[in-house]
């Protein structure tokens, strides 16, 4: 059996290039905050636990966080001076007390990580005998980052900071990615040994690097430079996106999900679709969506925490949230679905229908241009085009219940709180103020008189007084 591991991410940075009042790691990225990245990562390489060091706004970090991983065994520290990297980590120590094995060392800023790279990481300390292993990379300008000191054998023998380092050092091309898998016991004793003599005045965690080096053999893993970049700025923020948006798009993609134009979709992490599902051009899907398969997402839709069923078409320029569509429903195009709403199998919503807080059961139809607002609506109805559920009366909201094959006529206001009983009819053009039985009609409009020849005679009438002036 493999010893226990652990994760430390830093997330104490102040992240002043972000020139936000937002903490840097809780920006959002495709709809999860920065850090929610690593420890995500950390999670699925195997950590039993993880510690999360706040600083900078730790009191919001944390409870973002905290939310976000409720549950898992996410603790925090609190480093309460940005001392360094160094100091950082060893803030994280009293939450891992009596813990042994190894520990992982990650930033709240490096979203692109993925779980392969930590788990040969881990490996690769595992099948080393030294206290350490690392990530280093080589990206295309090293200026900026920590040069990896390699001496006899190419064995590596520390890591010297950009500020730190001579012209021959700053030639170095192989940097230190700033990832690393440590034995606890080592670590520990290691930071307590670290001294701020250079040119930042810091606490370097870098420098555990060559006491590691000094009792055994660092082992290396190499990575492409793109996955272990941070976040410095927004330029920064919207370039990691774009790589998480296309990572995202791929796996859907092999996952059976048609794209039709991966460019211009984007799906947040976290979002479920099932095989044989098409997402047409300009769609977003956004927070915790589930999407079931053989459904359509049409153009420009957007959707955000909301579930579709099997086989569902979503026509073009729908707007979703926190709706629960049925299987084998249509909806749109230009259908908006507010919180609450739940589509039971079957049912069609169509263009310029807005439903809140509403249910419609198996196979109900509100075809065109209607607002249903705290309505229960049964199965098998139909909705006329124009029908509205008039829900508040300027203080309350009330509710609109109808029962199962209940028939709506166009242009009707439901005057709420009001009942229509199963199978009942309203007629065109109704106020309905009153409760409705079952099988009843419903009918509130003065009857219609029909004037012979009226129109011809006001048309004269007005010709005539034209003509005078
Ligand atoms: C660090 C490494 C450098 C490496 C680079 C890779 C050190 C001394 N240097 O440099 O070798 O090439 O990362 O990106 O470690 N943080 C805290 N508390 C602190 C200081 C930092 O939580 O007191 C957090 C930051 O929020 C950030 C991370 O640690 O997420 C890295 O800190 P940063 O100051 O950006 O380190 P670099 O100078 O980039
Ligand atoms: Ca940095």
């Amino acid at each position: 059996m493999n010893p226990p591991l652990a994760a430390v991410v830093l997330c104490a940075g102040k992240g002043t290039r972000m020139k936000s009042e937002k903490a840097k790691v809780l920006h959002p990225l495709l709809g999860r905050p920065l850090a929610y990245y690593p420890i995500t990562r950390a999670f699925e390489s195997g950590c039993q636990q993880v510690v999360a060091v706040v600083g900078h706004q730790g009191e919001q970090v944390k409870a973002t966080l905290a939310k976000a991983f409720e549950g898992q065994a996410l603790a925090f520290s609190t480093q309460e001076q940005q001392r360094g990297t160094g100091d950082a980590v060893a803030a994280a120590r009293g939450a891992l007390t009596g813990f042994s094995g190894a520990v992982l060392i990650l930033y709240g800023d490096v979203p692109l990580l993925t779980a392969e790279l930590l788990t040969k990481l881990v490996a690769a300390f595992r099948a080393g005998k030294g206290p350490l292993a690392m990530v280093t990379c080589r990206p295309a300008n090293p200026h900026g980052y920590g040069r990896v000191l390699r001496g006899h054998g190419h064995r590596v023998e520390g890591i010297v900071e950009q500020k730190d380092a001579t012209p021959e050092q700053r030639l170095i091309s192989e940097i230190n990615a700033g990832l690393y898998v440590a034995d606890a016991k080592f670590l520990w004793g290691a930071l307590e040994t670290l001294t701020p003599q250079n040119a930042q005045g810091e606490l370097y965690l870098t420098d555990i690097v060559a006491k590691a080096a000094a009792v055994g053999e660092v082992a290396v893993v190499e990575a492409d430079a793109r996955e272990v970049e941070g976040v410095n700025d927004l330029v920064e923020l919207a370039e990691r996106t774009e790589l998480m948006r296309a990572r995202i798009n791929v796996r859907h993609m092999k996952a059976g999900v048609s794209i039709v134009h991966p460019a211009s979709t984007f799906i947040d992490e976290g979002v479920e679709i099932g095989p044989d599902t098409t997402v047409h051009p300009n769609v977003c899907i956004s927070g915790e969506c589930e999407i079931g398969s053989g459904v359509t997402i049409g153009q420009g839709s957007v959707l955000t925490h909301s579930t579709v069923g099997d086989g569902t078409e979503v026509k073009p320029y729908s707007v979703l949230e926190e709706a629960v569509v049925g299987p084998r429903c249509h909806v749109g195009p230009y259908a908006r679905l507010r919180p609450g709403t739940v589509l039971d199998e079957g049912v069609h919503i169509g263009n310029f229908v807005e439903t809140k807080k509403t249910r419609l059961k198996k196979g109900s139809k509100a075809n065109h241009l209607a607002y249903l607002g705290d309505a229960e609506i049964g199965a098998g109805c139909n909705i006329g085009a124009g029908t509205i559920t008039c829900n508040y009366d300027g203080v309350n909201k009330h509710q609109t219940v109808l029962g199962d094959g209940v028939f709506v006529g166009s242009d009707t206001q439901l005057v709420a709180p009001v009942k229509i009983g199963d199978g009942a009819f309203i007629a065109a053009g109704s106020t309905i103020t009153e409760n409705v039985p079952a099988n009843a009609l419903g009918l509130s409009r003065v009857p219609q008189q029909v004037k012979e020849g009226w129109a011809e005679r006001r048309r004269k009438v007005l010709e005539g007084m034209k003509k005078k002036g």
